[in-house]
């Protein structure tokens, strides 16, 4: 009891560092900033009247990596692994190498992952493999190709993100992301991310609030981005 208590204390210590998004994030991609980052991006990310019309996005530019996220810092004892979920049905294995699922004919709205990936003891996990796949906003997989499909790795310090679209609905689940995670040398982690707040999660019963993100809007109010952060803990 006592150890999950400090487990958990810890864990939503280190999200006090990471729930800073837009601040945060400001500092965060090499000293550019987000907003320069956005500004880039801002008059070809799509409206929501283009959204609504199912114009197709234009390209973005996938973002930099992130160098000045602050590393997390740790108390004395362990935390717990992040918990395993079903592969699902969707998973096509070798899916390109790339920190964005931005695409020209991409719709729906843009969304920012981040956070680390860490040892039982807190240490950061340099090089592991994050692979990713989700469902378009229309709530379907890219079955044929590696549409908001991906993989990446953390950096140095164990940080990881991925530019991508909130996933739509489908039947039978609520909205998530599906995920692998493998330190370099270390077994496979297969699990799913979810949203807070998100209706469907009561109805949903692979759903487990232990695999919530903290999600965010962006601080600009006009500016439609989702940010979601997720510390995976690996049992290593
Ligand atoms: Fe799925």
């Amino acid at each position: 009891m006592g150890k999950d208590q400090a487990g958990v204390s810890r864990r939503s210590f280190l999200w006090r560092a990471l729930a800073v998004p837009a601040a945060a994030l400001a500092a965060w991609w090499g000293g550019q900033g987000l907003s320069g980052v956005l500004a880039q991006t801002a008059t070809r990310t799509p409206t929501r009247t283009a959204l609504a019309t199912r114009t197709p996005q234009l390209r973005v530019t996938p973002t930099a990596t992130p160098t000045l996220l602050p590393t997390p810092t740790c108390g004395d004892d362990d935390d717990e692994p992040t918990i395993a979920q079903t592969e699902g049905p969707y998973y096509t294995p070798n899916s390109p190498e790339r920190t964005s699922f931005i695409e020209e004919d991409t719709v729906g709205t843009r969304m920012i992952l981040a956070g680390f990936v860490l040892t039982t003891r807190c240490q950061p996990v340099a090089e592991a493999l994050i692979d990713v796949w989700h469902a378009d906003d229309d709530g379907v997989y890219d079955n044929e190709g590696y549409k908001l499909r991906g993989h990446f790795f953390t950096d140095e310090e164990g940080r990881w993100t991925l530019e991508t679209i909130v996933p739509g609905l489908y039947p039978g689940r609520t909205r998530h992301f599906h995920v692998k995670v493998q330190a370099p040398n270390e077994a496979i982690l297969t699990s799913q991310l979810y949203f807070p707040d998100e209706p469907q999660n009561a109805r949903d019963g692979i759903f487990d609030e232990a695999l919530l993100m903290e999600v965010e809007d962006a601080e600009d109010a006009e500016d439609e981005t989702k940010y979601g952060f997720f510390n995976f803990v690996l049992d290593i």
